[in-house]
């Protein structure tokens, strides 16, 4: 009795002394041009899944992770936004319903409480997680679902106030949530966000002060923009330009945005698909200029993935010493309950041939480097 009491007295002092520590260590940072997670400064491959924070089924998020992590991925990136404008049947999961009368964000079992299930299963797992808030586009809701409540146009959204009043009160919603785990990699601005035939202004302007915003709300998580990293003075073709509105290496300076990333879909930029490994060296020198790590963090094909990708998934680890961090392929494919998930064509499902040249040589390569 006496033993078992001082024990636990014990673990009630560790339990005390550990979480600061603890937190600390655990939280991803960047460590000059790398990043560091759980205290370990390398080079980190991971994974997109858009979808993981809509399913129902706690078993099937479990499950998801479980193969991740076993897969020697790191880091995943996940959809954290989920807007609607009129409010879906009540098994459908949304986040926020926008309104230019009555915007409510959906904390129910059917809202929020799915990514808090996301966050605690990626905890358990040692996996970091990249939370965005907007979408570019219109597929779950995104900036046209905020132009449809509050006026204005696609380009226009960057500076609505109304629309940006309400952005904000998403942010802290989903930042409060999270603020003290360990399971958040970064949170990232928006999906893609572009701005065709703006000034780079509107989105530098708007990124510097979003990312701010987010800085007060908590110190110690890193922040991303999450564009396409579009906008580079090393070439010439379509996403060398800012016609898009996007300037990466003026955007990179931005004193409260961590890292850069940068994505890359031949197919629908229509650039040539050998093209990859120029476009993530050029991406790297710019991140070693800024003295700040280069994520690639959206790259796919929708056919032939090993032999294409390959090559620059190899160019990636050639520059991991001078400016990139690490990559996370689109998009993670797996079994579930309800049967396969979500095949775009770009899809790499665990334990398939695609996963053996994509995942399992690659985590091989970056042990090796
Ligand atoms: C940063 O990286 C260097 C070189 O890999 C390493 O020696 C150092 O311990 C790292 N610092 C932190 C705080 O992780
Ligand atoms: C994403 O942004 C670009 C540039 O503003 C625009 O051309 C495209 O239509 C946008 N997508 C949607 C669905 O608004
Ligand atoms: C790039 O690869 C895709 C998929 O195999 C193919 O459809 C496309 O034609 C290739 N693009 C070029 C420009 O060769």
């Amino acid at each position: 009795m006496r033993s078992i009491f001082a024990f636990a007295l014990g673990l009630l002092s560790l339990a005390h002394a550990l979480p600061s520590a603890k937190a600390k260590s655990a939280l991803a940072t960047t460590n000059g041009t790398r990043f560091s997670i759980d205290g370990e400064t390398k080079y980190f491959a991971g994974t997109n899944s858009y979808w993981i924070g809509f399913l129902t089924n706690n078993k099937d998020v479990d499950t998801v992770l479980d193969h991740i992590s076993a897969s020697g991925l790191k880091i995943l990136r996940v959809w954290g936004f989920n807007d609607v404008t009129s409010k879906p049947s009540s098994n459908t999961v949304w986040f926020q319903l926008l309104s230019a009368s009555a915007s409510q964000i959906n904390t129910g079992s059917n809202g929020l409480q799915r990514l808090d299930y996301v966050v605690q299963s990626a905890e358990k797992r040692g996996v970091k997680l990249i939370i965005n808030f907007v979408n570019n586009w219109s597929d779950y809701g995104g900036m046209p679902a905020y132009v449809t409540a509050f006026g204005g146009t696609k380009e226009g959204w960057y500076t609505n106030t109304k629309a940006q009043a309400q952005y904000r009160k998403y942010i802290a919603a989903v930042v409060g949530r999270y603020v003290n785990s360990p399971a958040i990699f970064a949170w990232e601005l928006g999906n893609e966000p572009r701005c065709k035939g703006c000034s780079t202004d509107v989105i530098f302007k708007w990124a510097t002060e979003t990312s701010a915003y987010i800085r007060s709300l908590d110190h110690d998580h890193m922040i991303t923009l999450g564009d396409e990293g579009f906008g580079l003075a090393a070439g010439t073709s379509y996403p060398y330009q800012t016609g898009e509105g996007v300037d990466f290496e003026k955007n990179l300076a931005i004193k409260n945005l961590d890292f850069g990333v940068f994505h890359f879909y031949p197919g629908s930029w229509s650039v040539s698909n050998d093209s990859g490994p120029k476009w993530v060296k050029d991406h790297a020198a710019a991140c070693k200029k800024a003295g700040k790590p280069c994520l690639f963090e959206e790259y796919g094909t929708d056919s032939n993935h090993c032999a294409l990708q390959k090559p620059w998934q190899q160019a990636a680890l050639q520059v991991a010493a001078d400016g990139m961090g690490g990559d996370l392929f689109w998009q993670w494919g797996d079994k579930i309950s309800t049967g396969q998930t979500s095949n775009d064509g770009n899809t790499i499902y665990y334990a398939s041939t695609d996963a053996t040249c994509l995942i399992t040589d690659h985590v091989k390569a970056i042990n090796a480097l």
